[in-house]
């Protein structure tokens, strides 16, 4: 199984709990997501692989570190997933993007996908899903069907605010791909939002309704 991790940073708690509130307004919704995923990143690449590569500094040779291994993708899910996707560019600016759209049906709260397109070569990368809400879990869980489907082989999840109902559902549908979270809430409620949660995130990004 996968490791599920929350990134509780103070920084990260902060800014989240920043957002919860629901009078902040588009701009400050939107500004304060890309920085929450902008301070997740920097967490989760922690580990990324180095190795060693010669540079020559104005004082002479020498041999230091540079990333190695696999590059790296993001791949927001539509729509409130692109409210991640400036802060992970801001921190891995030549990481191409690949975008796959899925709405939930809101009485059946059931996933549809209606747009994937990502970069040819996804299977030699490694795939940061990146999406604000894992509520019932089905958005992710058919993201990355529809990712593996295409090749990918490597991805994280990376959310704002998870539901423990959500972590569990794709945790036993993808036990490969390690789930990371600014918080893990309390509970879905009886039409599928996630308590406290934020609302929806997608309207909040965009000001709509
Ligand atoms: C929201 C959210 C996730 C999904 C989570 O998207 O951004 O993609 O719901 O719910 P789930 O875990 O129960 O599937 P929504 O369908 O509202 O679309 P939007 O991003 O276009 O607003
Ligand atoms: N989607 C959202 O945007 N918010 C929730 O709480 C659940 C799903």
């Amino acid at each position: 199984m996968a490791k599920f991790t929350v990134l509780n940073h103070p920084l990260i708690q902060h800014k989240l709990t920043l957002i919860r509130d629901k009078h902040v307004g588009t701009k400050e919704f939107r500004e304060v997501a890309n920085e929450i995923a902008e301070l997740m990143v920097y967490e989760i690449t922690r580990d990324l692989p180095l190795e060693d590569v010669e540079v020559e500094t104005p004082m002479g040779k020498t041999t230091q570190k540079q990333l190695a291994g696999k590059k790296l993708a993001v791949v927001p899910i539509l729509r409130a997933g692109l409210g991640m996707v400036d802060g992970v560019l801001e921190l891995i600016p030549a990481a191409k993007v690949g975008h796959i759209g899925m709405y939930r049906d809101e009485q059946t709260l059931k996933p549809h996908e209606y747009f994937v397109k990502m970069p040819t070569d996804i299977d030699q990368r490694e795939l940061l899903i990146v999406d604000p809400m894992l509520a019932t879990g089905g958005s992710a869980i058919m993201a990355i069907d529809a990712l593996k489907k295409r090749g990918a082989k490597a991805m994280k999840l990376v959310v704002l605010v998870a539901a423990p109902e959500g972590v569990k559902a794709v945790q036993e549908k993808h036990p490969d791909v390690e789930i990371y979270a600014a918080a893990l809430d309390d509970h879905l409620t009886d039409t599928g939002y996630i308590f406290p949660g934020l609302g929806d995130a997608g309207d909040r990004l965009f000001g709509t309704k």
